[in-house]
């Protein structure tokens, strides 16, 4: 099972990604968790990455169809993986394509941006494993700690309101006509794609998932 979830900053893809994983077994392949981890870890890539990522901007097309393409290279994808933040640009849709990376599903969170402004502000992660908590929508058992290891949990650096609102902007320029992309690869079979409405609570897009895809 490939499935790519597509959606503005904030949509909910990360949060829908641990559900999704959990179902199929899939591994998540989020970019912006490969980048954050470089970072942490001081790699050149997190290097040349950080300064771009702390302005709301989006790394370039080559660095990143290089990280993804050894990514999906590794042994546990070959059942599959669920791309979370990639491709946001059409080169990057196209290298997938050239690179005979068929996928089943491509998944889009509709949301508007004056909604996910106000859940960016609410928005703890944990920087470890790329889960994602909200202060009053999906919030973790004991405050500020992550469920699972009770490591503290942070705020993103580029969840400042004027950040989002940059980011919002590069999405509706530079990620949005994927959404006609994908939908051209489904008109011709070559995946199914399916727009759900992000809006509603985390639990019950879950559940719309798991009852659309299988
Ligand atoms: P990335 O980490 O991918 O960020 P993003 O796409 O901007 O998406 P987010 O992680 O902000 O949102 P999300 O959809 O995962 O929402 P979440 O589930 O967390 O990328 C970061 C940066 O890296 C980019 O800006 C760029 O610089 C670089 N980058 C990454 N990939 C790249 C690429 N392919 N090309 C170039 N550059 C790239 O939810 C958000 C909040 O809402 C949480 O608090 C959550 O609890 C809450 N929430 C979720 N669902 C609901 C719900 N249904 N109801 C209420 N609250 C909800
Ligand atoms: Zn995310």
């Amino acid at each position: 099972m490939r499935i790519i979830l597509l959606g503005a900053p904030g949509a909910g893809k990360g949060t829908q990604a641990q559900f999704l994983m959990a179902k199929f077994g899939i591994p998540q392949i989020s970019t912006g968790d490969m980048l954050r981890a470089a970072i942490k870890a001081g790699t050149e890539l997190g290097k040349k990455a950080k300064a771009v990522m702390d302005a709301g901007q989006l790394v370039s097309d080559e660095l990143i169809i290089g990280l993804v393409k050894e990514r999906i290279a590794q042994d546990d994808c070959k059942a599959g993986f669920l791309l979370d933040g990639f491709p946001r640009t059409i080169p990057q849709a196209d290298a997938m394509k050239e690179n005979g990376v068929d996928v089943d599903y491509v998944v889009e969170f509709d949301v508007p941006d004056e909604v996910i402004v106000e859940r960016m502000a609410g928005r703890r992660v944990h920087a470890g494993s790329g889960r994602v908590y909200h202060l009053v929508y999906n919030p973790p058992k004991t405050e500020g700690k992550d469920d699972e290891t009770g490591d503290d949990l942070s705020i993103r650096p580029d969840d400042e309101e004027a950040t989002v609102r940059k980011r919002l902007g590069i999405y509706h320029e530079q990620t949005k006509p994927l959404v006609a992309y994908y939908q051209a690869e489904a008109a011709a079979d070559a995946c199914a794609y399916l727009t759900i409405d992000g809006t509603q609570p985390v639990e019950q897009v879950s559940s719309l998932l798991d009852e659309k895809l299988s």
